[in-house]
């Protein structure tokens, strides 16, 4: 199975370029991927032309399974309102059979109206929880903001307000995939049983710690995940390669010492 994950457009702002998006998706059409996640900040400033020239680019992804979610530039000026005129739900959950695998995705819109701060808030706790119920062979959640410091990114101020329930959460359903942008650093932490994979910003050069613009392609296979940056135009460089499955000890996904854990009860009923 492979996933490619792309973040950051920023169609319409000052520093992007659109040949960048255009070798970016052409590459991502030649990889073939069974799924490909834009995981927000699409358009600058969330204003309708810029979401009406991100479509069209948008449109050139020949992958049948596309995942967008927003971040905080869509939700500048109602852009929430444009993007779900333009680009559809803000948020999904589904099912699907990828490489032969059945995977859970829930994607979330982490952004509030011209805030750069993220939330996942805990009224959508449930539905998460909800998305992920079942049996499915990778689960898979995408939200723009990081639910983890980005080294290389300055001081920190607009990681997602919840982010410690959030991933005591995905945790405790078993997520294998977080993905996630906004910092503009393409960046791997595995933590707890999740890989938490940000990707850079595609097609700007508004970049931070890691100096070029930037997409992923994750390879999942039977035993590994495997993630991939790549330069659109330039160069790739592994971000690592991991086991899928990690030892019990490890990804401790049931010790949680919250008070509510300890009840059994879990966040999203709280
Ligand atoms: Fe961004
Ligand atoms: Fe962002």
């Amino acid at each position: 199975m492979l996933i490619a994950q792309l973040s950051d457009l920023h169609v319409g702002g000052a520093r992007y370029d659109e040949e960048l998006l255009r070798a970016a998706i052409a590459e991502v059409n030649a990889a073939k991927p069974d799924l490909v996640v834009v995981a927000g900040d699409i358009s600058d400033e969330g204003y309708p032309d810029q979401y009406r020239d991100a479509k069209q680019e948008l449109d050139e992804i020949e992958c049948p399974n596309v995942v967008l979610v927003p971040g905080n530039h869509d939700a500048r000026h109602v852009g929430y309102l444009y993007f779900e005129e333009t680009l559809g739900e803000r948020g999904s959950q589904q099912r699907l059979e990828l490489g032969g695998s059945s995977v859970a995705l829930v994607a979330v819109d982490s952004s509030k109206p011209d805030l750069d701060q993220g939330e996942i808030g805990r009224e959508s706790y449930r539905w998460i929880e909800e998305g992920f119920a079942g049996d499915a062979d990778l689960g898979v959640f995408v939200c723009h903001h990081h639910l983890m410091p980005i080294p290389g990114t300055g001081r920190e101020r607009n990681q997602v307000l919840d982010a410690g329930d959030a991933l005591s959460l995905l945790r405790r359903l078993g997520v294998d995939l977080v993905l996630s942008g906004h910092r503009h650093v393409p960046y791997v932490w595995p933590v707890a049983g999740m890989l938490i994979v940000h990707s850079g910003t595609a097609s700007t050069l508004r970049t931070r710690g890691f100096p070029h613009p930037a997409y992923n392609l994750i390879r999942v296979d039977e035993e590994r995940i495997a993630v991939e940056l790549r330069i659109p135009g330039g160069e790739a460089q592994s971000l690592g390669d991991y086991p899928r499955e990690w030892p019990p000890e490890l990804s401790t996904r049931h010790r949680d010492v919250l008070v509510r854990g300890m009840r059994g009860t879990p966040l999203a009923n709280d």
